[in-house]
């Protein structure tokens, strides 16, 4: 079998801790994603995985938490919409379109940097109604690409903490000039969530790469007041933290009081209805 070769800078290289972890996730006993197609992906890369030291067996079930609680409200959201359009931003080499398995209705586009985009082209199928864009997530070039009229999920899982603050803003004010209805999902780090993960960056790849702290829900809605939050939870508190290890449950209870460290990972779900459609509940 020929490998597939990867040249990515660092923060594209993210897109293999992440695909990593899924695949370290698919071998343990409970699986938490089950995903045999991050496996099988990893076998077609080459690449040293062994470098990915952040990435093993005790950090690969949180990674593996976070995609299915983003798996969660991607199939919530079509569950009401059956015709309905996803765009996957900082899609990475992430296979949630096959794990999430969308109907004949739903139109699915992942984004992400040209070389990652690349590198997806050649370790995964075609599918129909799917469609990769390569492009960064900052650039307007995407949304043209992407039809506008039925209820949109944006999703976009490990991403916004790569932007910096006005990047996001822009970003979101864009998605919403944009589209006219639908919902945005994403996760962030509070200001301690974005220091650890720096420090662990700049050990696994020598320098930080995060930049945009979201402490709270406000913030975003501040910024692009269009945007209503529908949810805002800590990571260790969602429903899919229940699938983590009896002792991150146990240290959840604790930390409960210490908001700094209950907000470390924080996951967010907006709705936005443009005023030119004004279309009822925002969906
Ligand atoms: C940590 S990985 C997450 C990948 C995927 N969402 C997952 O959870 O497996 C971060 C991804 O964001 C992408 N990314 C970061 N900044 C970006 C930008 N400005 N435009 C497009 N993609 C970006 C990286 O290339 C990488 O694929």
């Amino acid at each position: 079998m020929t490998q597939v070769k990867v040249r990515l800078d660092t923060v594209m290289e993210t897109a293999l801790v992440t695909l990593y972890g899924k695949a370290i996730d698919a071998r343990m006993t409970p699986s938490i994603l089950g995903d045999e197609m991050a496996v099988q992906a990893i076998e077609k890369i080459d690449y040293d995985f062994s470098r990915l030291k952040a990435m093993n067996r005790r950090v690969a079930p949180y990674a593996a938490a976070r995609s299915k609680h983003f798996d969660d409200w991607t199939s919530e959201f079509l569950a009401r919409h059956e015709r309905a359009t996803v765009v996957h931003l900082g899609a990475g080499l992430d296979p949630r379109v096959w794990r999430v398995n969308p109907g004949p209705g739903v139109s699915w586009y992942d984004v992400d940097y040209p070389e990652v985009i690349d590198v997806r082209g050649k370790l995964f199928p075609a599918r129909s109604n799917y469609r990769m864009i390569a492009s960064s997530v900052t650039s307007p070039d995407w949304l043209t690409q992407v039809p506008t009229e039925a209820p949109t999920l944006i999703v976009a899982e490990g991403l916004t903490m790569y932007l910096h603050p006005e990047q996001g803003h822009e970003l979101f004010s864009r998605i919403v000039d944009r589209f006219q209805h639908g919902v945005i999902a994403f996760d962030g780090h509070n200001w301690l969530g974005i220091r650890i993960v720096n420090i662990m960056l700049q050990r696994a790849f020598g320098t930080p790469l995060l930049h945009w702290a979201i402490n709270d829900q406000y913030e975003v809605e501040r910024a692009e007041p269009r945007l209503h939050c529908i949810d805002a939870l800590s990571a260790l508190s969602a429903p899919s933290a229940a699938a983590l290890p009896w002792s991150t449950r146990m240290f959840t209870r604790l930390i409960q009081p210490l908001r700094p460290l209950r907000d470390l990972g924080l996951y967010f779900r907006y709705q936005f209805s443009s005023a030119r459609t004004a279309h009822p509940g925002g969906e």
